[in-house]
């Protein structure tokens, strides 16, 4: 039986591990429907806003209220000028100590950003990312840091700055695709790390390089990578069900599959496997995605009957993001830089609320 304590009339769980079910903020940024697999930014369905909306579109419907209107119908400018903000501090990345992988090299350069303590600074780190990322990539590869284009949106510049070539609309198109079905996904680990730290009175900044910690880990943000690990192992789909089994057997996690919230489809996958279609020359990966997807929700029901074990939205971004040119060590910063605006969000929504996030422990003597 579960361990209860009364509060205002209501019996709340004393202890639940990882705070499976425990609701620990309220907000208006986004719902995830786990039994339903629905996702709902501000009201709309994913499905109405990914493919539809660009990056500064998006995290303008998100930041509504939060962030001023006038900055709000000027952000494709706004963060044309925060990538210029972030060039001024390419200098101090390119000093720093040799080996830091992109990920590191991208927080220092947050680290670094000039920023004026107001609610501009939402515009300010989330427009900057993009150029962080593209200055990271090029500084831990060993090549020149080229200027960001102030006339190109979010995506066209990132995306040019990463692969050296001007992206074709569709794959422009499909980098915000992806990085509008990643923006906001209620309290996950990375969010809530956000919300802890800004909920301590501590700034933006901070409250977003802790995010970028939780959000690394193969559990949570880390798993594209190594998704696409997993299909280059597997070889072709005929491949799929003894190599699945064998991981299973060794007690391994099939990456992109599970979620602590969804027991239906995480329906994020739909949205980016729907974003591969326009995508030239992509239709045979596409075909042994999902035949591989296949096999694996097959082996997964077999292997844990009384767990629904689904696709989630690692899944299909490791196949997307490798349609459009980018390398899979990058696909972690990449997800960094979309979920940054929503960190964003919930940094200034917890700010409103003023309390302090701060749960208990159960002490438990060691026995000797
Ligand atoms: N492959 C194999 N078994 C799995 C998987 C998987 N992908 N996911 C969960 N399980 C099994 C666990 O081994 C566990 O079995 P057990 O009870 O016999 O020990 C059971 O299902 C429950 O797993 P938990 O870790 O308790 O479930 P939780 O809700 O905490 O985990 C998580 C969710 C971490 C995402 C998990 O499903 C996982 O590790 N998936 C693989 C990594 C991944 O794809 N991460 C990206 C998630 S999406 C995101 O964060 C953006």
């Amino acid at each position: 039986m579960t361990e209860v304590f009364k509060s205002g009339g209501n019996e709340l769980p004393l202890f639940a591990p990882g705070l499976e079910g425990i609701i620990a903020a309220e907000t208006v940024l986004s719902d995830v429907d786990g039994e339903g697999g629905r996702l709902t930014l501000r009201g709309r369905p994913i499905e109405e806003i990914a493919g539809r909306m660009t990056f500064e579109e998006a995290a303008a419907l998100l930041w509504q209220g939060f962030v001023p209107d006038e900055y709000l119908s000027r952000l494709l400018e706004l963060f044309a000028q925060a990538r210029q903000v972030a060039a001024r501090v390419v200098a101090t990345m390119q000093s720093s100590p040799a080996g830091l992988s992109a990920y590191e090299l991208m927080r220092l350069g947050l680290e670094a950003l000039p920023l004026d303590r107001d609610r501009n600074e939402a515009v300010t780190i989330s427009g900057a990312l993009p150029h962080l990322l593209a200055a990271a990539n090029a500084i831990s590869t060993g090549r020149q840091v080229a200027p960001p284009d102030p006339s190109l949106s979010s995506a066209e510049d990132m995306l040019r700055l990463l692969t050296g070539k001007i992206p074709l609309p569709e794959q422009a198109a499909a980098l915000d695709r992806y990085l509008v079905t990643i923006l906001d996904h209620g309290l996950n680990a990375s969010t809530f790390t956000a919300r802890v730290i800004a909920s301590t009175g501590s700034d933006m900044r901070s409250s977003v390089i802790g995010a970028f910690g939780a959000l690394k880990g193969p559990l949570h943000g880390g798993a594209p990578g190594p998704v696409l690990d997993m299909l280059d192992a597997i070889g072709t789909p005929e491949n799929a069900e003894a190599w699945i089994a064998g991981e299973l057997a060794a007690g391994h996690r099939l990456m992109g599959f599970g979620h602590r919230i969804y027991r239906a489809r995480d329906p994020r996958a739909d949205v980016l496997r729907d974003g591969l279609a326009p995508l030239r020359g992509n239709s045979e990966n596409l075909r042994k995605a999902e035949a591989i997807e296949k096999s694996a929700l097959a082996a997964l029901a077999r292997h844990r009957s009384n767990r629904k074990l689904e696709t989630n939205v690692e899944f299909y971004t490791a196949v997307l993001l490798d349609a459009v040119g980018i390398d899979r060590s990058l696909f972690t910063p990449l997800f960094a830089v979309g979920r940054t605006v929503g960190w964003c969000a919930h940094v200034l929504e917890q700010r409103a609320t003023g309390k302090l996030i701060r749960p208990m422990s159960r002490y438990v003597p060691e026995t000797a």
